[in-house]
């Protein structure tokens, strides 16, 4: 794999499509396994999870549903701290076993803004699936159910996740260039 140049940043290969796919397969394993006999929704967080959440799903064989509700908190390379909701949540969610799909938590602060909406609709129950974290980013108290990758606190695009916006259209994952 080779450098990628977006907009005005070079980025280092960091995870190679195959490793993704095959951790997304082994989190389809526990999510049927531990969904048996349930109907799960996904509540996958636009933008940036669309990739993510797709391949995932496709390998649930559960009976489940998904919709998508889209939060946004990033400018650039750093979390601006606040969380705006540009599209809510339209599906009723009381009573279902829901599993908020995330690319990635950083600071936590997203996931930690928004929690809430889902609890207030009383689910009976709420796991976080993410692609990847950054643990020593996380400032807010989060319980996270699934993770297929933990990661140093560098910046990474790919995959669906953006630099202002550039460089989703990957199939694997792309660090900072130091
Ligand atoms: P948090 O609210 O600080 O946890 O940030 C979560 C959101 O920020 C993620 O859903 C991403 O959209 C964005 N984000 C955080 N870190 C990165 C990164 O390294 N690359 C691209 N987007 C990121
Ligand atoms: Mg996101």
């Amino acid at each position: 794999m080779n450098e990628i140049q977006v907009l005005d940043k070079t980025f280092v290969p960091f995870l190679s499509a195959e490793d993704i796919q095959s951790k997304i397969e082994s989190l389809a394993v526990t999510i049927n396994k531990d969904y048996q006999n349930k109907k799960p929704l996904f509540v996958a967080i636009l933008n940036g999870s669309f990739m993510f959440a797709a391949d995932l799903f496709k390998s649930v064989t559960v009976d489940a549903e998904i919709c998508f509700i889209k939060l946004a908190s990033y400018k650039g390379t750093q979390s601006t701290g606040h969380v705006i909701t540009a599209i809510g949540l339209d599906s009723n969610i009381t009573g279902r076993d829901i599993i908020v799909v995330e690319d990635i938590i950083d600071t936590g602060k997203t996931l930690h803004t928004f929690l809430p909406q889902i609890i207030n609709q009383q689910p009976s129950s709420v796991k976080i699936a993410t692609l990847l974290h950054k643990p020593e980013a996380t400032v807010y108290d989060l319980h996270i159910d699934y993770c297929c990758f933990s990661i140093p606190n560098k910046f990474v695009v790919g995959y669906g996740l953006d630099y202002d916006g550039f460089g989703r259209n990957t199939k694997a994952i792309y660090q900072l260039k130091s």
